[in-house]
This record gives structure tokens, C-alpha cells and sequence, in this order.
């Protein structure tokens, strides 16, 4: 318990968000911390046979009982903030820091033009702009917006009371290692540092807090915009191998590559992972679908896990076979 990190080992959607609401669940997270860039982000959660697509909510909602919060690093767009607090129905449990800088129409239309949109195929949703403007001083801080003022709240010092008093955190983390601004493929990047160590500053608790890193990785690669994707099969196979996947916040097809274990190997270095995570194994092994026992596994998917183990040197406590919350191997 403690203080889980929860970040992504690869280029972005590797199924975080299903990790995260399934930790939130099963360890009875007191709150819940949104780390990361900003809304460019889209996590993905289902629960009871319904989808929810989150841009900016933590996905730890799921949990009644789990204090959801934006830390300060974060960038925010408050249309999205306050319809997605509104649609899940978390008034009374949400809470974002006044030091969170704001996405304004102007971002968003640099965002969707020249080098940004042509060259880098960002997500053109206002966040790279933004940070620069933060990284400028001129940008707006959301103690600045009236609508947000109800759910103003001091993130670092609520997270770090809950650590003093025992409780469970999870930082949630966005985007993947590899479109990190400082560890990933420049500049086919996002536009911060997406790594564990970022992921604790946007909250604003210090690395000596930090009890586990679970780094996650898809039994499979993608990858949405431009940039180097080693192993790349074209969309036709990615449909042949029930890889082919949209992109949550754009829509694009994504880009797929088979699991590649040195990029794993390096990802886990740079994070201090702990543990791992390997989601959608039921689409390599479709005969896994819904299993929560590791035994009942297949032999092939049972090798796949354990080389995973053996290159990296980590344990894979968390196994993704669906969608589904509850379709998770638990080893831990
Ligand atoms: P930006 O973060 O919108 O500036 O986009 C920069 C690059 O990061 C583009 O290649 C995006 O497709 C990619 N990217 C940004 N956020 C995500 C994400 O949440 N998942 C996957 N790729 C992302
Ligand atoms: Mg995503």
C-alpha cells in the first residue's frame, strides 16, 4: 500500500487507466492523484459493461470511497474538467491545485497548425502551448478561473497528509516513457517529462514517499502520431492480429509493433519500476479472455509472462485478460 506509482512503459495506451481503477478497487485507495500533461490524455475505463472515456478525472472514480485530485503539474482544460465531473457525478470528491495551468482557445488553435499538427501530429488539444506559455510565466493558473474556485485544493499537502496517516495513494500517470519530452523519441514527444520522477513532482510528493512503481506495458506496442516505431507492421496485419486500435482522444488508427523487450528493459531502468503490468494478453492468447488465476493460463502465455520476467528483472504482478475491472490476474 503506501504511495503507487502507476506510469506507462511505452509510447501511451497501454491501459493505465484500467490498471489504476483496478488498484484504486482492490486496495481501497484513499485518493487518487492525476499526474501528467493534461487532456491530450485519454484513459479508458470499464466498469459494469459501460465505457468511460476520461480526459481529466482520475480513474480511480470508480472507487466510491477514492478522493480524486489533479496535481499541479498538470495542465487543464476546465470545459473538459467540469462536464467530466458533472457526467460521473464526483462533486463532492474532486479537487484540483490552484497552481494547475489553463488550456485557452489559443492553445488549441496553435496546436492545430504548422510543425505541431504537420510535423509532430500532436493531439491538438492545446496542451503543448500551454506549457510553453507556462514555461514563459504568462500563462493562467486555475485560481484565476471562477467556475473551477469550488474545487481548489492544496494536492501536495492533502497527499502527503494521507501518506502520514498510513493511507493508500495511487499517482496516476499519462502518456508512455518513449514520447517523454526529456526520454523519449525528441521530437516526436509530448511536451513534458512523463517518467515516474515527473509523475511525483506534478503531485508534488517527494521520491523518498514513493513505495511502488508499477510500470505498464501492453502484450503489444502502439504508437499515435509521428515518430520511430521499431518492428512497425502495417495496419492490414495490426487488423489481422486484432491489434488495430483508435486513439481515445483523435480517433487515428494507431500504429502497432510487436512486444519489444529492450525498450522495456530501458523503460524499467528509467522509471525504478518495481513492478510490472501487462495488459490485453487475451488479445496475443484470446484463450485467456476474463481468467483471474494465473494456473489457468496457457502455456504459450505463460512463457510470454515469464520472459518478460527474465529480461527485465521485475515481476509481472498485474495481468490485463479484458476490459473488464475485474479482469485482471492479481499476483501481488
Ligand atoms: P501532444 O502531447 O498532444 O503535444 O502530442 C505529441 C505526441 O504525443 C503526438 O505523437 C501524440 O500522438 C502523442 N500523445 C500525446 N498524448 C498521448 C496519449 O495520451 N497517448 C498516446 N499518444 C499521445
Ligand atoms: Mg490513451
Amino acid at each position: 500500500m503506501g504511495c503507487t506509482v502507476v506510469v506507462d512503459g511505452f509510447f501511451g495506451d497501454t491501459g493505465k487507466g484500467k490498471i489504476v481503477s483496478y488498484l484504486a478497487v482492490a486496495d481501497g485507495a484513499a485518493v487518487c492523484a492525476r499526474a501528467g500533461v493534461g487532456p491530450n490524455a485519454g484513459h479508458t475505463v470499464v466498469r459494469d459493461g459501460r465505457t468511460y472515456k476520461l480526459r481529466m478525472v482520475p480513474c480511480a472514480f470508480v472507487n466510491p470511497g477514492t478522493r480524486l485530485l489533479i496535481g499541479p503539474g498538470v495542465v487543464v482544460n476546465p470545459d473538459i474538467v467540469l462536464k467530466e465531473v458533472g457526467e460521473l457525478g464526483v462533486e463532492d470528491r474532486f479537487g484540483l491545485d490552484p497552481q494547475c495551468a489553463v488550456i485557452e482557445p489559443r492553445h488549441i488553435e496553435i496546436d492545430r497548425r504548422g510543425h505541431l499538427k504537420g510535423k509532430i501530429q500532436t493531439t491538438g488539444t492545446g496542451t503543448g502551448p500551454c506549457n510553453a506559455d507556462r514555461a514563459m510565466r504568462t500563462a493562467k493558473m486555475a485560481r484565476e478561473v471562477p467556475e473551477l474556485r469550488p474545487y481548489l485544493t492544496d494536492v501536495p499537502a492533502e497527499l502527503n497528509r494521507v501518506l502520514d496517516e498510513g493511507g493508500a495513494v495511487i499517482i496516476e500517470g499519462t502518456q508512455g516513457t518513449y514520447i517523454s519530452l526529456y526520454h523519449g523519441t525528441y521530437p516526436y514527444v509530448t511536451s513534458k517529462d512523463v517518467c515516474a520522477s515527473a509523475a511525483c513532482s506534478d503531485v508534488g510528493v517527494g521520491p523518498t514517499r514513493v513505495d511502488e512503481v508499477v510500470l505498464v506495458f501492453k502484450a503489444y506496442v502502439t504508437r499515435v502520431g509521428a515518430g520511430d516505431l521499431p518492428g512497425e507492421i502495417s495496419h492490414e496485419e495490426a487488423k489481422r492480429r486484432g491489434w488495430d486500435e483508435y486513439g481515445t482522444v483523435t480517433g487515428r488508427q494507431r500504429r502497432a509493433a510487436p512486444f519489444n523487450f529492450d525498450l522495456a528493459r530501458r523503460a524499467a531502468m528509467i522509471n525504478g519500476a518495481t513492478q510490472i503490468a501487462v495488459t490485453k494478453l487475451d488479445i496475443l492468447y484470446p484463450e485467456c479472455k476474463g481468467l483471474t488465476s494465473f494456473e489457468e493460463l496457457g502455456p504459450e502465455a505463460k512463457s510470454f509472462v515469464g520472459r518478460i520476467e527474465e529480461e527485465i528483472g521485475l515481476p509481472v504482478t498485474l495481468i490485463g485478460t479484458g476490459p473488464g475491472l475485474k479482469e485482471v490476474i492479481d499476483r501481488r
